[in-house]
């Protein structure tokens, strides 16, 4: 499809969707939270059935986000801290990386999805970094929705490692304190490059952010949902992007200055 006909499909898909077409978030950001209530609550005895079905709700949420014309969607699959599970989940989830890597290719390919990573992705078995790298190159010059699986991410640890490098750079006389700004710690942080996210989704009725892109969500409109992980669909997606359409974001301005600009 050429970028004109795509953007009519985008804003057919807009419109039946109930959306308003031009006021669109760019970036998503989501955290995928609720899998092992999801399978207790199923009756499941082990919490992994939960992030299997976990699987389905992301390609629901990917496949949907392409449709919408989204440009970036940026999924929390593993943090820094979740390494700290039972070994047997910590595998399990290994696994089911591995696996959906595998299988989602051609889901990823038909929907023009560019997939990239942020964290500590050499920490990963090796295993599975090598096939997210393969995943990662085999989709690298499609150009629609860039969807970001955040693993063996957190953001303080983001935060550090840039401090780290910034702060080699000063020792190394390529870059003086004076000229460390902001623009100076994104171009440090995993993200480097990317727009930050409008909208932050989070899952399962929590209402934390839990060490997620906390540089990078200074401005999102958050949303909470009750909706549990495996459970979450394109209308849920829709619901979250109708409730964002609706609040007013004023980047720190008044309401007056906004409305005379
Ligand atoms: C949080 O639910 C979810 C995770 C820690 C993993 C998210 C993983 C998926 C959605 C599957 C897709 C995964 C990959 C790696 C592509 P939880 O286990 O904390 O649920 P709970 O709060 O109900 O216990």
């Amino acid at each position: 499809m050429n970028a004109a006909v795509d953007s009519k499909v985008f804003k057919a898909n807009r419109l039946n969707a109930g959306l308003d077409p031009e006021h669109m978030p760019e970036h998503i950001a989501v955290i995928m939270d609720g899998n092992g209530r999801w399978a207790k609550q199923q009756g499941f005895m082990s919490r992994v059935r939960g992030h299997e079905v976990g699987v389905e709700a992301l390609r629901r949420i990917t496949t949907a986000s392409a449709e919408l014309g989204l440009n970036y969607l940026t999924v929390y699959a593993f943090s820094t801290e979740n390494w700290n599970r039972p070994k047997a989940e910590v595998d399990a989830l290994m696994n089911i990386l591995m696996t959906a890597l595998e299988k989602e290719l051609p889901t990823l390919m038909g929907n023009n999805v560019r997939l990239c990573a942020i964290g500590n992705v050499e920490t990963l078995p090796s295993k599975a970094n090598k096939k997210l790298m393969s995943v990662i190159q085999a989709t690298a010059k499609n150009d629609g929705l860039t969807l970001t699986l955040a693993l063996s991410y957190g953001s303080q640890d983001e935060m550090v490692q840039a401090i780290r490098k910034i702060a080699q750079k000063v020792a190394e006389g390529t870059i003086l304190p004076a000229d460390i700004n902001e623009a100076a710690v994104e171009q440090h942080l995993f993200t480097a490059g990317m727009p930050h996210p409008d909208l932050m989704i989070r899952t399962s009725g929590e209402q934390r952010i839990s060490n997620y892109m906390l540089w990078q969500l200074a401005y999102a409109e958050l949303y909470f949902t009750p909706v549990l992980w495996p459970d979450f669909d394109a209308t849920g997606l829709y619901d979250a992007i109708a409730a964002f359409q609706k609040r007013e974001r004023r980047f720190g301005q008044t309401t007056e200055q906004l409305t005379a600009e």
